[in-house]
């Protein structure tokens, strides 16, 4: 089968590249072995990822020069841009600014932007730029900032990119990446008959005469990798274990046992593990620890029940682990750490070490575990629910054991680009640039224009990097916010899971669910009289490595307010503004 390769030059975007060309009907992966790869008659291009390193450092990731020399097309996007002018003969420049978020490019005529118009709007991630062009290439597109925001050499068919085409914010991204497929005459043979022949044959390829034991979340990745399981093995060669850890959403435990029992499925046991998770959790504070602690726990939990299972070597463990899971937990080479994923705790990383762990979906993202569940027949309800992260609330209930901290400063350059915002003392995860972040927030005015918040936003983020997120007051009784000592505690769950209960339904009357990616409801302890602050975070997104804040009908979002303020305990609520990057999806 035709396919093309991408090089993983070390961007949080390398296996990005190949999710969308497989979903343009390309078989596309991330190569191996570039020499190998590239030279095999069935890889049709190669394209050449970004990544957070200056090609003139030493020690960054480099590629072999015999690639230009194969009369294959290549494509080099950020830093492979960059790295294709630096290979041959061309100069790059360290940025004097660095340029992040979205930039309007004037294109020239190139098959790479056959059948678009000369003026785009495109996503731009980087400081250095390319100086001088090697020799018998041309310009093809430039930004404001960026004269060589694209270049072509025809006679080799060898193109660069500054900007990234495949992150969801450059709108004709994908338009181009097909362009580039076309242009590589790679046939389009790849759909999701193909991933559940390959996957399917790799699972009876690991566990050979094996049977597989797993954990079930309830969440999609984990009910589709146990349908799935089942499907290729047999019920009797599967056993599923739910662990209720008392940081689910409403019910949810009950939910899934129930969804999966009237599926005919009898080989899954519940685990009721509440009372000692939140035992764990007692006093804890800092993200990384609670999720550290929490994924701990499940193993213990299921050594319990299943040591044996775990020493046995007639057994293995498999994890319904998808792609963007490994990528932000640092799981390949050249990739910086955004958080670490409960799939790779310690002890989980222990038992992938001695060879016990597989992972079929791995390489997979989200929208491509929808597909393969829809090939076997999972119901859309199934496989349409929002994904719920595996800590489940321990990432959404923020915690505190910090005396007030003086933002004063802070506050002093926020006021500058907006007279009426104010930093909010509370912390939260964040991804700037390649890196993970942990920052303030910054809180601003109610406003009816989604546009003019989204433009404040990104303005304030990237003009003070110490903010990595914003978000907007919709209801409140006064603006005094008093930060409180918290942890974790079952009244803290009880609250968010009721608050949580209330936005599916509301969302779900309101048609909405289906529509919005994901809307984790956020706890955090910020009291005016007593109570706490619900933070609302939908967003669009097509596998959560970048996504959009969604604009709501501003009613369904007076609607949300009203209700969740009627709510005791409930002071104020906010709406998280920001797009991923700067804030990621879950706050922690
Ligand atoms: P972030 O917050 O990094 O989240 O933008 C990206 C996507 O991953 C989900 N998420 C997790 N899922 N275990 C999971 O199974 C985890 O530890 C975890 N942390 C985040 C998150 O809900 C979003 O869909």
């Amino acid at each position: 089968m035709d396919r093309l390769i991408v090089v993983d030059l070390g961007g949080q975007y390398a296996h990005l590249i190949a999710n969308r060309l497989r979903r343009l009907g390309f078989l596309a992966d991330i190569s191996q072995d570039i020499l190998v790869d590239a030279g095999s008659a069935d890889v049709k291009g190669i394209i050449l990822s970004g990544g957070p390193s200056s090609v003139y450092e030493d020690g960054v990731p480099d590629i072999p020069e015999k690639i230009f020399e194969l009369g294959k097309p290549i494509l080099g996007l950020c830093y492979g841009h960059q790295l294709i002018a630096h290979k041959l003969g061309g100069k790059v420049n360290p940025g004097e600014t660095k340029e992040y978020g979205l930039a309007n490019i004037a294109t020239k005529p190139s098959a790479l932007f056959s059948g678009l118009d000369s003026d785009q709007v495109v996503w731009m991630s980087h400081g250095d730029t390319i100086g001088v062009l090697p020799l018998n290439f041309r310009i093809i597109a430039s930004s404001e900032d960026c004269v060589t925001a694209a270049m072509e050499n025809t006679d080799k068919k060898i193109y660069g990119l500054q900007f990234h085409p495949e992150v969801n914010h450059t709108e004709n991204g994908m338009k181009i990446l097909e362009n580039f497929g076309n242009i590589c005459n790679c046939k389009k043979e790849w759909d999701s008959e193909n991933y559940f022949n390959q996957i399917s044959e790799q699972i009876r390829i690991h566990a050979k005469d094996r049977k597989i034991f797993l954990l079930v979340s309830g969440g999609v990745d984990s009910v589709v990798l146990f349908t799935l399981l089942n499907k290729v093995l047999g019920k009797h060669r599967v056993f599923g274990m739910h662990v209720d850890n008392g940081l689910m959403r409403l019910d949810e435990s009950r939910n899934v046992i129930t969804e999966l029992t009237n599926n005919g499925f009898d080989n899954l046991e519940l685990i009721d593990a509440r009372s000692l998770f939140h035992a764990a959790l007692k006093g804890v504070v800092d993200p990384e620890e609670k999720r550290e602690i929490i994924g701990s726990l499940f193993i213990d939990v299921i050594s319990v029940k299943s040591d044996a299972i775990l020493s046995s070597d007639e057994w293995l463990v498999a994890q319904g682990t998808i792609y963007p899971d490994t990528i932000e937990t640092q799981g390949t080479e050249n990739a910086a750490l955004i958080k670490t994923h409960h799939n790779r705790v310690p002890k989980m990383q222990e038992l992938i070490d001695q060879g016990k762990v597989i992972e079929p979906l791995s390489h997979l993202y989200k929208d491509e575990v929808r597909l393969l569940g829809k090939k076997i027949g999972m119901h859309p309800d199934i496989i349409g629910r929002h994904p719920f992260p595996g800590p489940g609330l321990g990432v959404r209930i923020l915690c505190n054991d910090q005396s007030e901290p003086d933002l004063s400063s802070l506050n002093d350059s926020l006021r500058k680009i907006e007279a009426s915002a104010f930093v909010i003392p509370i912390k939260s995860v964040g991804v700037q640039g390649d890196n993970r972040t942990y920052r303030h927030p910054a809180l601003v005015p109610f406003s009816k224009d989604w546009d003019k918040l989204e433009k404040l936003s990104t303005k304030i983020t990237n003009n003070i990097q110490e903010i990595n997120r914003v978000v907007m007051i919709v209801k409140q009784m006064k603006c005094a916010f008093r930060l409180l000592k918290r942890t974790i505690t079952e009244d803290r769950i009880q609250l968010l899971q009721q608050a949580d209960s209330l936005v599916t339904q509301i969302i779900t009357r309101a048609g909405y669910y289906d529509k919005i990616w994901q809307m984790p409801v956020v706890l955090a302890p910020l009291s005016i009289q007593g109570g706490e602050t619900i933070i609302l975070r939908p967003v669009d997104s097509q596998e959560a490595m970048t996504a959009n804040f969604s604009k709501l009908p501003l009613a369904l979002v007076n609607k949300l307010g009203e209700e969740l303020l009627k709510i005791e305990g409930v002071d104020a609520v906010f709406y998280d503004i920001t797009n991923k990057p700067p804030g990621t999806i879950e706050w922690e």
